[in-house]
């Protein structure tokens, strides 16, 4: 469905590195120099493998800046439902490996959905209120899926959406089966909505390799459509879309 169409549309700022080591090292900058200048900042941070590069240079870039992430607070976009935090392929254990373990960052300023929750609504509901309670999300790293989806909003979720649990789509479960065998990838997510993404200040997505080309492509190409998750960033006045080159391919 397209929509918003009486909505204002945004180009964003659009930046392009040889590969995908200085292409993170440039999202990892935007995220050093936010914590620099705002040290109570709120940060939105998102899983992925396209992550794991910019997780690197956040390290670093901490270490020889001689920055700390004491006083900020981070948000992460999604997680499975129903798998135990302690699970090798878990948004807690990746995050641990890959960021938390190697900041600063207080265990208690550190967020992610309950994809474990009793009642997930109810804690759906809770985890918008804590954004809001921190103040909103002033920077928001973003990947982007294979079919266009941003966290876990799979194509033809309204732009409207907030927090909530989502049926993950084949094409998004694919890619999942080497983490999870023998076992089968998780069905579900609990992902911040589109409106929660389109609320954060400023956003950062980060795309690397061919397979990116065409969903980053067709984001900012035709109106914004809920076919395409990631279609809705141009409803948002402050992006900056950061990839290397083969991502760029089909620009
Ligand atoms: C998952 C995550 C998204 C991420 C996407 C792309 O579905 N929920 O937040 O952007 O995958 O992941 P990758 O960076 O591994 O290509």
């Amino acid at each position: 469905m397209t929509c918003c169409t009486m909505s204002r549309r945004f180009a964003p700022q659009f930046i392009v590195l040889p590969d995908r080591t200085a292409a993170a090292s440039v999202a990892a900058r935007l995220v050093l120099d936010t914590v620099e200048h705002q040290p109570r900042c709120v940060l939105g941070l998102a899983t992925g493998e396209t992550m794991c590069p910019v997780y690197d240079a956040i390290a670093q870039g901490m270490q020889a800046r001689r920055l700390s992430f004491a006083g900020a607070t981070s948000f992460n976009l999604d997680t499975y439902v129903g798998l135990a935090p302690d699970h090798p392929a878990s948004f807690v254990t990746v995050m641990a490996q890959h960021l938390f373990s190697r900041i600063d960052l207080p265990a208690d300023q550190r967020h992610l959905p309950d994809g474990m929750a009793q009642d997930i609504a109810a804690s759906a509901a809770r985890y918008e209120t804590a954004i809001a309670e921190a103040g909103g999300i002033d920077l928001q790293l973003l990947g982007i899926g294979r079919n266009g989806h941003i966290a876990f909003n799979e194509p033809g979720s309204p732009f409207v959406s907030r927090t909530r649990v989502v049926e993950l789509t084949p094409t998004s479960r694919e890619p999942l089966r080497s983490l999870f065998a023998p076992s089968e990838p998780p069905t579900h997510g609990l992902t911040v909505g589109i409106a929660t993404i389109l609320a954060a200040r400023r956003i950062v997505l980060v795309a690397f390799g061919a397979a990116k080309a065409s969903p980053l492509a067709s984001a900012f190409r035709g109106p914004p459509d809920e076919s395409l998750p990631a279609s809705a960033l141009q409803l948002h006045p402050d992006v900056t879309v950061i990839c290397d080159e083969a991502a760029a391919a089909g620009w």
